[in-house]
């Protein structure tokens, strides 16, 4: 039977691209965020290149609903083994104006939510002795202006990730973390728009600074994840890969 990952924040972007992949990859595939019928979108994507996923809604900083989304999945596609915690937003402003609740929700959904996701689901791959646990971090984590709640959280994920990889591998199972640069998504269109950039020309002036000399894809990351979740990948873990065109932009 087919090994099942989640993979959070999976409608769109960056979690929608990975959740294909690893579905392509041979993994049933839960595809999880905020609301269910988000999800949907993804999992037909899969069911029509003939792979397993199923939707799940759930907000991955509340303890309740990740408990039970975290239940549903092990018993509706099997214990989940693989773990992405790929959910995440910005609500960017310099310090002096940045509020509570901005500061909060960044730590909510990143912070908390990677702790409760990962707390649920090892027990699954520690009965299993084997799994794969990737976060993503960020660049950004390196320090960035107007971030300081976003590149805190990401940096946060960068010791969850290593704290991870020393408790849990002696029991078959990785934690690894990847720090993408610019990828252009939803998430990097509204940078644009909220710094009242041109969209076209946003990305044509991120790309010109990136070695490689283009912006990233979704499928940049994807391919990174499959990797890390491989089975050939069982001596990587604790690191952090920059996945960004270049040692950091
Ligand atoms: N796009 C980039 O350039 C970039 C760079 C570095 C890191 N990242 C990180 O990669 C990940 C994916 O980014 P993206 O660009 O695809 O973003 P995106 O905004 O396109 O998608 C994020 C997804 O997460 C979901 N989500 C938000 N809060 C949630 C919650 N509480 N519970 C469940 N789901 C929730 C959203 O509904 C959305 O579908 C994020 O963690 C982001 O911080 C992105």
């Amino acid at each position: 039977m087919a090994r099942a990952a989640i993979v959070t924040g999976a409608a769109r972007g960056i979690g929608a691209a990975t959740a294909r992949r690893l579905a392509a990859d041979g993994f049933a595939v839960a595809v999880l965020d905020l609301s269910e019928d988000d999800a949907r979108g993804t999992v037909g994507e899969i069911e029509a290149a003939g792979g397993r996923a199923l939707a799940v809604g759930a907000d991955v900083g509340d303890a309740d609903q990740v408990q039970a989304a975290v239940d549903r999945v092990a018993a509706e596609l099997g214990p989940p083994v693989v773990l992405v915690n790929n959910a995440g937003v910005t609500r960017d402003n310099l310090l002096f104006k940045m509020s509570d609740a901005d500061w909060d929700l960044v730590m909510h959904v990143h912070l908390r939510g990677s702790f409760l996701m990962t707390r649920a689901a090892q027990k699954h791959m520690i009965d299993a002795q084997w799994g794969r646990i990737v976060n993503l971090s960020s660049t950004s984590a390196l320090g960035n202006r107007g971030q300081a709640n976003y590149a805190t959280a990401k940096a946060g994920l960068q010791g969850f990730t290593k704290t991870l990889a020393i408790e849990l591998g002696k029991f078959g199972v990785t934690a690894n973390a990847i720090a993408p640069g610019f990828i252009v998504t939803d998430m990097t269109r509204a940078t644009a728009e909220r710094i009242g950039e041109e969209w076209e020309p946003y990305v044509a002036k991120r790309a010109a600074a990136i070695p490689v000399a283009r912006a990233g894809q979704p499928e940049d990351i994807a391919h990174t994840v499959s990797f890390l979740v491989s089975e050939g990948a069982g001596f990587v873990s604790g690191q952090v890969v920059y996945v960004a065109g270049g040692p950091r932009t």
